[in-house]
């Protein structure tokens, strides 16, 4: 799907919105504190059905209010809509004018990724930012899969529940043993999804950072030894988990590293390339979810100036030119964008800039579209 028309009310410093969109290519213009990030969010926001900048609510709606509201016409004509109040902490769902309670109803209708100045987080923190990340494609991509892990970690929270009390050791052996199982479950859809998204990568890399692209190695960890048995080593490590009260082996253990020849990312690529890298991995990632679910992703990209050069940026835009995604990009400063823009400089039959996208201006939390 793509956004066609987004709506906001009382989201941080967005009182009142409503812009229309371009179905492929937004830019977003505006000062530090104008609201920028703020309205990626909000479209981040019913795509995951919570913020990337804060997991506290209060945090997102306006100051002076005590309830948001977001919500989007798709390309199908589609309404979509959240509000979330918090005096009484009530979710109201809409899609089409029928009513729905849980987040999820509405999150897995939109498929959004976003880039930020803090992504590259991603190579330096823990495992758990990179399995949120493999696992949001994995929920577009293999839909069995969010059933899957529903099922894991209810098991594995009653496992670690038997771990943890003394009195519960007897049902152990019966919770580890359908912990195996799903754990099991869980790694193969896993590994048939890194092994595309890891194909997928290849393409973009080679867009992307074109001198470094053939160095690049991925490795996995399914979350214990993919040599080993799973329940051997629970077996053998009965003790040491019993000690520590919860599960030290198992899908919630897995994780992905990104290798330059040998070497971590964030030690071989300086913060621009890995941005870049990540830029690649993200579009990777959605271009694998445009072809299972024929719908397009949306891809947010927060500040395109910071650590871009123009060099990087105009990588970026041929990039997004081959990418079939809805784009919104913001920036502080117009004249970053100027790899984007068709340039009179540009032959008037090079197709592979952008010649229709829509260009927004924001101030004090007002979003105007602005005209070339
Ligand atoms: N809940 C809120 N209510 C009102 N204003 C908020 C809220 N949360 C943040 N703000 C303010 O919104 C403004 C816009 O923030 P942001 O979208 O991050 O700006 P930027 O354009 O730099 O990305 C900031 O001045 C911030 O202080
Ligand atoms: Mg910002």
């Amino acid at each position: 799907m793509s956004v066609v028309k987004l709506t906001a009310h009382n989201f941080r410093n967005l009182k009142s919105i409503s812009l229309d969109f371009h179905p492929d290519l937004n830019f977003v213009i505006g000062d530090n504190g104008s609201g920028k990030s703020s309205l990626l969010e909000a479209v981040f926001y019913l795509g995951h059905g919570k913020s990337y900048r804060t997991s506290n609510l209060v945090n997102l709606v306006n100051f002076q209010e005590s309830q948001f509201t977001v919500s989007i016409r798709d390309g199908n004509d589609r309404q979509l809509g959240v509000t979330r109040n918090i005096n009484n902490n009530e979710t109201q769902i809409k899609i089409d004018g029928k009513r729905f309670s849980r987040l999820s109803d509405l999150v897995k209708n939109v498929a959004v990724q976003i880039v930020t100045p803090e992504s590259f987080k991603l190579f330096i923190g823990g495992a758990r930012e990179r399995r949120r990340f493999v696992d949001l494609g994995l929920f577009h991509v293999k839909h069995q899969f969010s059933l899957q892990w529903r099922e894991f970690s209810k098991v594995l929270k009653q496992r670690n529940a038997c771990l943890k009390s003394n009195d519960s050791h007897s049902m152990l052996s019966y919770w580890t043993d359908i912990f195996c199982q799903h754990s099991l479950q869980v790694a193969q859809s896993r590994q048939g999804y890194v092994s595309e998204l890891v194909e997928e990568l290849k393409i973009w890399t080679l867009l992307l950072l074109p001198k470094i692209d053939k160095d690049i190695t991925v490795q996995y960890s399914q979350g214990w030894s993919q040599k080993k048995d799973l329940r051997e080593l629970l077996k053998s490590n009965k003790d040491r988990e019993l000690s520590y009260g919860y599960s030290l082996f198992g899908a919630h253990k897995f994780d992905i590293k990104f290798l330059i020849n040998k070497r971590a990312i964030d030690v071989k690529l300086s913060r621009g390339e890995q941005k870049l890298f990540l830029l690649a991995l993200t579009f990777a990632q959605a271009n694998l979810i445009k072809k299972v679910n024929r719908v397009k992703p949306i891809l947010l990209i927060d500040d395109i100036g910071a650590e871009l050069d123009i060099n990087s940026r105009s990588l970026l835009s041929d990039a997004i030119s081959e990418l079939d995604c809805q784009v919104i990009i913001t920036a502080i400063e117009k004249n970053v964008l100027e790899p984007f823009l068709c340039q009179s400089k540009v032959p008037v039959n090079d197709i592979s800039k952008h010649e229709n996208f829509k260009m927004f201006h924001v101030e004090h939390g007002q979003i105007s579209a602005m005209s070339e």
